[in-house]
């Protein structure tokens, strides 16, 4: 029988309390799904079970491939390595017996000071929107449901479950919805709402957002998931166009089912859940004010406020999925599925290496073989697999900095901590109650036995990190303890001193005109010691590109406490489209590294760039003109023609291709442009508009590198064709 009859059928044969008990979770008899919704064993609905998350899949006490942070993965600027990423979180999700993951991470990075932007993508609509795609398709490819979240407007994790996002109608548009419009135009079996509130309107039950935006205009089928004890009334979420009510257990329940307790422990109704340390419990969402499906759903139907066509479509988009992965059939024609295979190992490697941004390099790097190298900082004795939270994945196989270096060095390599560990944040074990078992016994400061070591070897190399949580922002955008100061401290020893910073996103650097070198490494996962030493012998080009802005942190526009944390429960988003390097274009402040900036071991021309509007492409020719391979990101972006009255960002990314280049070659790239960089979305009623005039398309290595400017005036119907790509509706809103 074809989906859509076979979904009706079933919706028909369910009791009320049995179609109530497909719309909210409940406690994994086996003690695994992050997320679980109990099947109707009698029509042969079996349950449906969910994991985390971006990085990896999270099942407690289980071990899975810790895979690079989207972030890294974005910085590879290259949508075809996302939907490999993609397809190996599916694979290893099915491996685990789980048939939904809870990724990828789409918010748009507006704060730089938010705990989360390693689960998320970039600054930039285009960027983000791309790999967004990308990872969903993967991921869906292995018969999984993929989840974007958190929709929408989760830019801050300050309060992040209280803050109210007043957005305008442009800003929406334009930058923080493109990621999820195009992960539904990805397929996107499911969509997770956010915590807060956006325009007074809890995520939850935006009826705007939900049914006439997400359901309505992007003809979304699948169904819309609340993020974790983030609902309100229940009512009001199944009326706005929430379909799924999650986790449908107690927080007590939650926290040893996170903590792997069995499921009888985990059964243990009315347990009282256990205190929330202060550092997370401002990000939390309240979990006692939720009214649950379980509770009030049926009631509501009863009583009529809640249609019953209403239900009966929030069960057959939950059933329109669970068929699409199989599930429906008896799963048995399903993707297997595979964890920690050697090809996911490699792939970890590969993002990592590939995700890796050349910040600085006075020809220092790359090393020689047989340098002498010191390897200096805190934590170079272990990788950095992530950030603190729901995305927390425990590798099977890991490399640290130190063991990498060593395995790759044929010179001599001495270790130095120099400080004490910086601890990084376990949301986990703080919610659950457990001990980090990396913890050691606190180490003295030994700036002195450090700086010894660096003058002692010809290069230096200082790993320093941040640390970043979900449920909690970072304070500022400085190395956490003396990191500076270690990095002043060696760099004044060895004028060849490389810095490698494994950060959540854009950090300040107040040394970086004193040192040699200094690599963005992100959070690589399992791999970062492979990786980095890779980058730093040259046996790879440094392909990575920033996808957000580093500066100073009074430079970003979220400095303005009304923007950011917020004044009395809101967060306004007053600066409008001017976010990331919108904001650092149009102000004309320099910034530290401009979005897009990553340097390569090899040398570029640009030698050509033809553009084919009717196409939508430009294509452009660069030569590797030094005697080493290299990989270039041929980046696009449109300069808008000037509309009275209305305030344009000065460039926006319109496409890019990341490209290996051998040695002395010529390739030629086609760029593909993305309708949004073109078009600008009109306040009352005029919607997307392209403008007519001349249009300057920018060719080049960075936002701030351009090597060719080609001027067009936009003939009609192109213009039209943008618009109306944008305009585009879905079918009609499917729901009661
Ligand atoms: C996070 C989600 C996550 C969920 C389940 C929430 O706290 O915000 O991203 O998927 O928990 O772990």
């Amino acid at each position: 029988m074809s989906r859509e009859p076979r979904i009706r059928r079933l919706v028909g044969e369910l009791a009320l309390e049995k179609k109530v008990r497909l719309t909210h979770g409940a406690n994994d008899p086996e003690g695994r799904a992050t997320g679980y919704v109990a099947g109707v064993d009698r029509l042969g609905i079996p349950p449906l079970r969910m994991a985390d998350g971006p990085l990896g899949v999270r099942i407690p006490n289980e071990s899975a491939t810790a895979f690079p942070a989207p972030m890294a993965l974005a910085a590879t600027f290259d949508a075809d390595l996302a939907s490999e990423h993609g397809e190996a979180l599916g694979r290893e999700t099915r491996g685990k017996g789980q048939d939904v993951l809870l990724a990828p991470g789409a918010n748009l990075v507006r704060v730089p000071h938010n705990g989360r932007n390693f689960e998320y993508f970039a600054e930039d609509p285009v960027l983000s929107a791309s790999l967004a795609g990308a990872v969903v398709a993967g991921i869906q490819s292995q018969d999984v449901v993929a989840t974007p979240k958190h929709y929408v407007a989760n830019s801050q994790e300050t309060a992040r479950a209280a803050v109210d996002a007043e957005i305008d109608e442009r800003a929406l548009r334009e930058l923080y919805l493109p990621s999820f419009r195009s992960a539904v135009e990805a397929g996107a079996g499911s969509i997770m709402t956010a915590y807060n509130d956006v325009n007074g309107t809890r995520m939850s039950d935006h009826e705007r957002l939900l049914r006439d935006v997400l359901k309505g205009e992007w003809g979304f089928e699948g169904y819309v998931v609340s993020d974790w004890f983030g609902t309100e009334g229940a009512a009001a979420a199944a009326n706005g166009g929430l379909d799924l009510e999650m986790p449908g257990i107690t927080m007590a329940e939650m926290q040893s089912a996170m903590a792997g307790d069995d499921a009888d422990a985990a059964d243990g109704n009315g347990d009282e859940a256990g205190e929330l340390p202060d550092a997370i419990a401002d990000g939390m969402p309240d979990h006692e004010s939720c009214e649950r499906f379980a509770d009030s759903l049926a009631e509501a139907v009863e009583s009529g406020a809640v249609s019953e066509d209403r239900l009966d479509d929030m069960v057959a988009r939950v059933l329109r999925e669970m068929d699409r992965v199989g599930l429906l059939e008896g799963g048995d024609d399903r993707a297997d599925g595979a964890v920690d295979t050697p090809a996911h190992r490699e792939l970890a490697t590969r993002v990592a290496t590939r995700g890796t941004v050349l910040l600085e390099n006075d020809r220092v790097l790359p090393f020689s073989d047989d340098a002498d190298v010191a390897v200096i900082g805190p934590n170079v004795d272990e990788p950095v697999l992530g950030g603190g939270g729901s995305s927390e994945t425990t590798p099977v196989v890991e490399t640290d900095p130190q063991a990498g270096l060593a395995e790759r060095a044929d010179g001599e390599v001495t270790v130095a901590h120099g400080l004490p560990r910086i601890e990084g944040v376990s949301m986990l074990e703080e919610f659950t109650g457990g001990e980090d078992d990396r913890a050691e016994p606190s180490r003295e400061p030994d700036l002195e036995g450090a700086a010894a070591a660096a003058r002692e070897a010809d290069v230096a190399v200082v790993f320093v990190r941040d640390t970043a949580s979900e449920a909690v922002d970072r304070e500022d955008l400085r190395l956490p303890g003396r990191q500076n100061e270690l990095v002043e401290t060696i760099a004044a020893e060895n004028d060849r001193t490389v810095v490698v910073v494994n950060s959540s996103g854009p950090i300040e650097c107040p040394w970086h005109e004193e040192v040699a070198a200094v690599l963005e490494n992100w959070y690589p996962g399992q791999a970062h010691g492979d990786a980095v030493a890779s980058i730093l012998y040259g046996d790879a080009d440094p392909g990575g590109r920033l996808p957000v802005t580093f500066a100073p942190e009074d430079a970003y526009p979220t400095a303005d406490e009304r923007r950011y944390p917020g004044v009395d429960g809101t967060a306004r988003y007053d600066e409008g489209v001017f976010v990331g390097y919108r904001h650092f274009d149009s102000a004309e402040r320099e910034p530290t590294y401009p979005f897009g900036h990553g340097r390569s071991y090899a040398d570029y021309e640009y030698v050509d760039a033809d553009p084919d509007l009717e196409d939508g492409t430009v294509r452009v020719t660069v030569e590797n003109t030094a005697d080493r391979d290299g990989r270039e990101v041929v980046q696009v972006y449109v300069r808008p023609p000037t509309v009275d009255g209305v305030d344009r960002p000065v460039r926006e990314l319109a496409g890019f291709e990341s490209v290996a280049i051998p040695a002395g070659e010529r390739v030629s790239v086609t760029v593909d442009l993305e309708a949004l960089a073109f078009a600008r979305y009109g306040e009352d009623g005029e919607g997307w508009t392209v403008d007519p005039g001349e249009y300057a398309l920018e060719v080049g290595r960075s936002s701030r590198d351009i090597r060719a400017t080609l001027r067009t005036d936009l003939e009609a119907g192109f213009r039209e064709r943008v618009r109306q790509s944008l305009a585009t509706g879905g079918p009609p809103p499917t729901d009661g």
